[in-house]
């Protein structure tokens, strides 16, 4: 069913986990390390909206890693290396991170919660159930918490199919992301609707391929 390993390279090559994780690690901490540059050393680095400039990249590398995650499958398909496949699991807890460091930007240095006065609360409410856009962000983000939570190999093994129907909302989640970061834009449009497409491309892709092998299981068994 799958391609012949592109190049030979059937099996990981060395210090790839570590690579990846590196690679996904650099900008949910890179752009609070910035941000901190800007505020502390008065450098410019994010421009005259830092903040704004913060919440900004970090939902758009929430959505990378989303898009990661439905990546692998048809990638691993088309190449045929079976080993990029215990790579959803890191960048779908990649995803949560930076949408989780989204929203902590948005309630800490945006509307400027204090925590221990529990000053502001009140606004975040209000703001979550006033704006569309927030309340689709967030439905997205709690709907990941089930999917951060069951990620381990015991969780796999002792949910069984139920894992298999729950994980199925890492197919609404990007959709859910991707509307917000449309809702979530003013003027400028052109960049969620290349993201959208870029979404409706994968999704087709993939639903293309399970109706392929659907027809190839049926073949085989008729
Ligand atoms: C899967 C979940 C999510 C994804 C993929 C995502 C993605 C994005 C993206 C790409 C933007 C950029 C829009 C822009 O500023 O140009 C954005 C903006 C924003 N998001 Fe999210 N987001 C998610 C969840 C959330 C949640 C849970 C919250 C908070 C409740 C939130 C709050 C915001 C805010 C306040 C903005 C800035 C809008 C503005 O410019 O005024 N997001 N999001």
């Amino acid at each position: 069913m799958f391609a012949k390993p592109w190049f030979g390279i059937a099996k990981q090559p060395p210090y790839f986990s570590a690579l990846l994780f590196l690679v996904a690690l650099a900008p949910l901490v890179g752009l609070p390390a910035v941000l901190w540059s800007d505020f502390t050393q008065g450098t410019r680095f994010l421009g005259s909206e830092p903040i704004k400039e913060l919440e900004h990249g970090l939902g758009e590398w929430a959505l990378r890693f989303l898009y990661g995650t439905l990546l692998i499958t048809p990638l691993r398909d088309l190449t045929g290396w079976n080993w990029l496949a215990k790579h959803r699991r890191t960048l779908g807890l990649f995803a949560f991170a930076a949408t989780a460091e989204h929203l902590l930007t948005w309630v800490f240095l945006d509307l400027q919660v204090v925590v221990d006065t529990l000053v502001g609360w009140d606004e975040v409410v209000a703001d979550l159930v006033k704006r569309p856009y927030l309340t689709i962000g967030m439905v997205a983000f709690v709907l990941m918490i089930p999917l951060a939570v069951t990620s381990t190999k015991d969780a796999i093994r002792r949910m069984g199919k139920r894992w298999t129907r729950l994980h199925r909302l890492t197919y609404a989640i990007p959709v859910l992301g991707v509307i917000h970061y449309g809702m979530a834009q003013k003027k400028d449009i052109e960049e969620p609707l290349m993201y959208a497409a870029f979404l409706f491309g994968v999704l087709g892709w993939r639903w293309w391929i399970a109706r392929r092998r659907a027809a190839e299981v049926a073949q085989a068994t008729a």
